[in-house]
């Protein structure tokens, strides 16, 4: 098994020790690959390049590359981030952010349609509901319909160094629950109902995109060569299909 994990701090402290908690319930033969705040791709500069002329143009692909292709080979997508504003933390917004040319709505990934994801949070006290569905709606939009949370209300106890027993149990107990639901976890077979909605209505929309283009765009090329949509025949007016 390939696990691909996402740490949303570089501090070691609850929500590093909460991700800690939860890989070590894996067995020795599945191989993890960690990625940090500083292996993230700095703000997008909205060039548009991903979409107009491909995402190997991005300025920041040396950075967001290697982190996708992660993604790709990975069996499991593990983040682990503290709640921030109520919402995920930048480092973890600027990935999604560079991520969006591979929504359904661009050019997504076959392989992203059967793979999981485990979202672990904590925060003071807030709920951990907002700064999960960050993550959330940007793999449910990239056809990952298997996504599963954790979230740990801390209440005030937030210094690892000086946590207490109880709060320890609750995390080990979270932590755990989230190991049982994954830890067997086989490829998906089919995209869940909400995913394959959109994913239909994606496909109409590049449809419709296409009757009125020349030369098809990027997204629309990447459409017809899974064959999601057909291309338009040569000199043809009056196409339809
Ligand atoms: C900049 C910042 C913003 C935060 N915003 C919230 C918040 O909106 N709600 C909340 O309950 N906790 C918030 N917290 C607290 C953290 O979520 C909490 O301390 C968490 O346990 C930190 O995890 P860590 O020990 O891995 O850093 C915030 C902390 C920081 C540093």
């Amino acid at each position: 098994m390939n696990i691909t994990v996402i740490n949303g701090t570089p501090v070691k402290g609850v929500t590093y020790h909460m991700k800690n908690m939860f890989l070590e319930h894996f067995d020795k033969n599945v191989t993890i690959t960690e990625f940090y705040p500083e292996d993230m791709p700095d703000l997008c500069v909205g060039c548009k390049n991903c979409f107009m002329k491909g995402e190997a143009l991005c300025p920041h692909k040396d950075k967001t590359m290697p982190v996708w292709e992660s993604f790709l080979k990975a069996d499991l997508i593990v983040f682990a981030y503290p709640v921030y504003a109520l919402r995920a933390p930048a480092s973890i917004k600027t990935l999604l952010d560079h991520l969006c040319v591979h929504w359904m709505v661009h050019r997504p990934k076959k392989e992203m349609f059967s793979k999981t994801v485990a979202i672990i949070t904590n925060s003071v006290g807030a709920p951990n509901g907002a700064a999960q569905k960050d993550v959330k709606t940007s793999f449910s939009w990239m056809g990952v319909s298997r996504i599963y949370t954790c979230g740990a209300g801390m209440m005030g106890d937030i210094f690892w160094d000086k946590i207490t027993a109880k709060s320890l149990k609750m995390l080990r107990k979270k932590t755990k629950r989230l190991y049982k639901k994954v830890h067997n976890i086989k490829p998906l077979r089919r995209m869940r109902l909400k995913e394959a909605v959109r994913f239909m209505a994606c496909k109409m929309i590049h449809k419709a995109t296409l009757k009125n283009e020349d030369t098809p765009s990027l997204d629309n090329q990447h459409y017809i060569e899974h064959g999601w949509i057909k291309a338009k025949p040569a000199n043809s007016k009056s196409w339809r299909s």
